[in-house]
């Protein structure tokens, strides 16, 4: 087999075979392909799509490359949740210990923030002293005994989409839906959930810009999933502003501890219902959504949700107090006030912006060495829909002192918030859901 014939079969818009798809992964990762054929299919893969046994093909293939995780030491239905990205995301921090509350297990592997979005690992490592780094035994019992866990992801997971995503993000052949339904569904599928909740986002802060493409991916995701036995749903949100009102890693801790105390954000707490919701449905937990509702609600109102997660703290390492007292997470030196240079209400706010200008500040890495701040970031005062006269707080930054780069910053978020005169039209958090069964808006 010739990787060049590959090349111009998926050119001309021909169906590659399971056998020529395995060829092509691993030769990926043998290095046995060179980058730059790697490149020009994943370019007339953009141009020609795939069908969907390609697509299912090349995910079990990439799936395979690696280490495939054998949750089975676990008891119970696991389900894995899994967002597409976003800024102020901080829905694990939640939905873990909320959903663990309502008897799901869950055995999270998460992975850390490059760029202009934030990573789970790194808004845990904001409490000191939480060890994201497990042993596998370590791992099962603290699922077994507490119901929740949330680790680093370690070992060898699907490495030849690590190779082909990291050749896609320098090629400009990342946006093909089937090639980030395969990348996003290899790693899952790795991970060993025996179900999975997404999260697909659409908006400025997105991939996906519009609800129709995000809904196609998410249908090729769950095709995928359905495919290969792991019940699958997505959730089809909005990210037109960032997810809640804080950005930064400690920041979010603290967002988290609002929302499973029963205060915080009405769009964070929404999407935290959604999303539990459906991993209550899939873990078997609930009879129907309404059930499900109930149960998360129950949960944040009783207490349970927050006192599960000061167990995860306890059982990883650090102090669960930061549960009752989130006071006691680092805090930043200064704070800046970015205020409205126009009266207007607020129709969007570029999450893609604030999360550059967050990660400038100290709360993210632009390379993958690069040290994190953990009490830095951006405190949103204005939202989506909100009335601002000239002058009035758009938000405040968490900053170490008052310098150039938080006048950077400071300008950078100002420019990120879109002003009308008009109100903006009322946009649902979540637009669709998508499940074996269809497509429900
Ligand atoms: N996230 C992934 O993991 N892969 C993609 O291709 C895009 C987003």
């Amino acid at each position: 087999m010739r990787m060049v014939d590959l090349i111009r079969k998926k050119r001309t818009g021909e169906e590659m075979t399971a056998e020529e798809i395995r060829f092509l992964v691993n030769g990926v990762v043998s290095g046995a392909i060179p980058d730059y054929q790697t490149a020009a299919w994943a370019m007339a893969v953009c141009f020609t799509g795939m069908t969907a046994a390609e697509t299912a093909n090349l995910t079990l293939a990439m799936a395979q490359s690696g280490d495939v995780v054998d949750l089975s030491g676990i008891r119970g239905v696991k389900v894995d949740k899994h967002s597409t990205g976003g800024v102020g995301d901080k829905t694990t921090l939640i939905l873990a210990p909320m959903v663990a509350a309502c008897g799901v297990p869950v055995a999270k592997m998460s992975g850390r923030g490059l760029g202009h979005t934030g990573g789970t690992i790194d808004k845990l490592e904001a409490i000191a002293g939480f060890r994201t780094e497990l042993s596998r035994d370590a791992f099962f019992a603290q699922v077994n005994e507490i119901g929740v866990s949330v680790i680093g992801q370690s070992g060898n997971i699907a490495p030849a989409d690590k190779k082909l995503y990291a050749l896609r993000d320098v090629t400009g052949t990342v946006d093909s839906i089937p090639l980030i339904a395969s990348s996003v569904m290899s790693k899952k599928i790795a991970a060993g959930a025996d179900a999975i909740v997404l999260d697909v986002k659409f908006g400025s802060g997105a991939f996906m810009k519009t609800a129709e493409d995000a809904i196609e991916l998410a249908k090729a995701m769950v095709a995928i999933g359905t495919e290969v036995g792991r019940n699958t749903v997505a959730a089809i949100t909005d990210m037109d502003q960032p997810l809640g009102r804080l950005i930064g890693n400690a920041l979010e801790v603290r967002e988290a501890i609002e929302i499973l105390r029963g205060e915080g954000p009405d769009d964070l707490r929404e999407l935290c219902l959604e999303l539990g919701g459906h991993m209550l449905l899939l873990g078997g937990k609930a009879a129907d959504r309404a059930d499900a509702r109930a149960k998360l609600e129950r949960a944040l109102a009783s207490g349970e949700a927050l006192r599960k997660l000061a167990q995860l703290i306890a059982a990883q390492g650090g102090d669960p107090a930061v549960a009752e007292r989130p006071e006691l997470l680092p805090q930043a030196a200064a704070r800046v006030r970015v205020a409205a240079d126009a009266d207007g209400y607020v129709h969007g706010i570029d999450a893609e912006a604030i999360g550059v200008a967050a990660m400038r500040l100290g709360a993210g890495r632009a390379t993958k060495d690069d040290a994190i701040d953990y009490a830095v970031g951006i405190e949103l005062v204005a939202k989506r829909g909100d009335r601002v006269r000239r002058g009035d707080p758009l938000a405040v930054l968490h900053v170490r002192a008052e310098d150039e780069a938080a006048a950077a910053a400071s300008e950078q978020v100002r420019s990120a918030y879109a002003l009308e005169a008009e109100p903006p039209a009322r946009q649902p958090l979540v637009y669709a859901v998508v499940s074996k069964d269809g497509v429900e808006r």
